[in-house]
């Protein structure tokens, strides 16, 4: 009988979790405010597995853990070999008899998946080639601390179809908003999660290949790299394709007027977004930044109360 929960996915939480989630959050990130301290990772040590280069989540994770009263190990390729040494089902039980909880990024979504199965400790996706879904924790307490609501707007993610828009087709499982995916052809997200969404029935997904009719009216815009990290040598070829979705000043214009822009971070200054709309009044990326400490905080919590 398994008795933790793993965050793989933002459809591991139901639609209630994922707003009583980000309720914690805000609190949370109000009594960080206040120099409040609570300690639900008391006496834990929680091991962070880096495959991939990372500012915002390996520095919000250590210092969320630290802030959760736990101790956060930072461990690199160099030192486990990961499926390398030993296989990935043998070393998931040796870790959990050491850890508190794993966070892991790298790239196979499998081998996460893999690690999970064997783990008896919780495991968070801290980003695979194929998600994201710390990151979609943040973009949604963004969302709501601007909008006010979970529901009822309009979202276009502006560029390549790769992790963050798979973890955003996963939110609009458990949400009910409007979400038009503005992209080449042949930089489409998995289409399969784009059916589940359609099917799951709250929300409306839609793929536009013209930037323009993608954003008219849209509360929120999103952008992301066009190359993400592994990908780097699609990168010409991802930005010829891709040079039409740019977010720039002239796109911003046929959004709603009182619309945010959104980047997971980091950004290419320049390529999918100008420095004018990321420095402009619009742009919230840098509290979205900031609410990755307060989000996985609160996923954190919730994973050790309903274990
Ligand atoms: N957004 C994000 O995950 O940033 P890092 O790659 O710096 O962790
Ligand atoms: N899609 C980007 C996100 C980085 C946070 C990447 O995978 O590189």
């Amino acid at each position: 009988m398994r008795n933790h929960r793993d965050f793989l996915a933002v459809t591991d939480f139901s639609r209630d979790e994922i707003v009583e989630t980000i309720a914690l959050a805000g609190e949370l990130k109000e009594r960080r405010s206040r120099r409040e301290v609570a300690s639900p990772l008391a006496g834990q040590v929680w091991g962070l597995i880096f495959h991939k280069a990372s500012l915002r989540t390996r520095i919000s994770f250590e210092v969320g853990i630290a802030e959760l009263g736990g101790h956060a190990l930072y461990i690199t390729e160099k030192e486990i070999e990961l499926g390398k040494r030993e296989t990935i089902a043998d070393a998931a039980q040796v870790l959990s008899r050491y850890l508190g909880g794993i966070m892991i990024r790298t790239f196979s979504h499998k081998d996460v998946e893999e690690l999970a199965k064997y783990a008896d400790i919780p495991v968070i996706n801290g980003l695979t080639d194929y998600s994201h879904p710390c990151q979609i924790m943040a973009d949604i307490q963004t969302v709501y601390e601007k909008l006010g609501r979970f529901d009822d707007f309009k979202l276009t993610y502006v560029g390549d179809g790769n992790n963050i828009t798979n973890s955003l087709l996963e939110l609009a499982q458990r949400l009910n908003f409007d979400f038009v995916i503005g992209t080449a052809e042949d930089t489409l997200p998995d289409m399969k999660l784009v059916e589940a969404a359609n099917k799951a029935g709250s929300s409306r997904v839609s793929i536009e290949h013209d930037p323009i009719k993608a954003v008219q009216g849209s509360h929120v815009i999103y952008t992301d790299v066009w190359a993400s990290m592994g990908q780097k040598d699609q990168a010409d070829d991802k930005a010829r394709k891709l040079r039409p979705f740019q977010v720039n000043e002239n796109l911003l214009a046929k959004a709603d007027k009182s619309c945010i822009v959104l980047h997971c971070l980091p950004a290419e200054r320049g390529k999918e977004i100008t420095n004018g709309v990321m420095d402009g009044p619009h742009s919230v990326v840098f509290d979205q930044a900031e609410n990755r400490l307060h989000a996985q905080k609160a996923v954190m919590t919730v994973l050790m109360e309903t274990r």
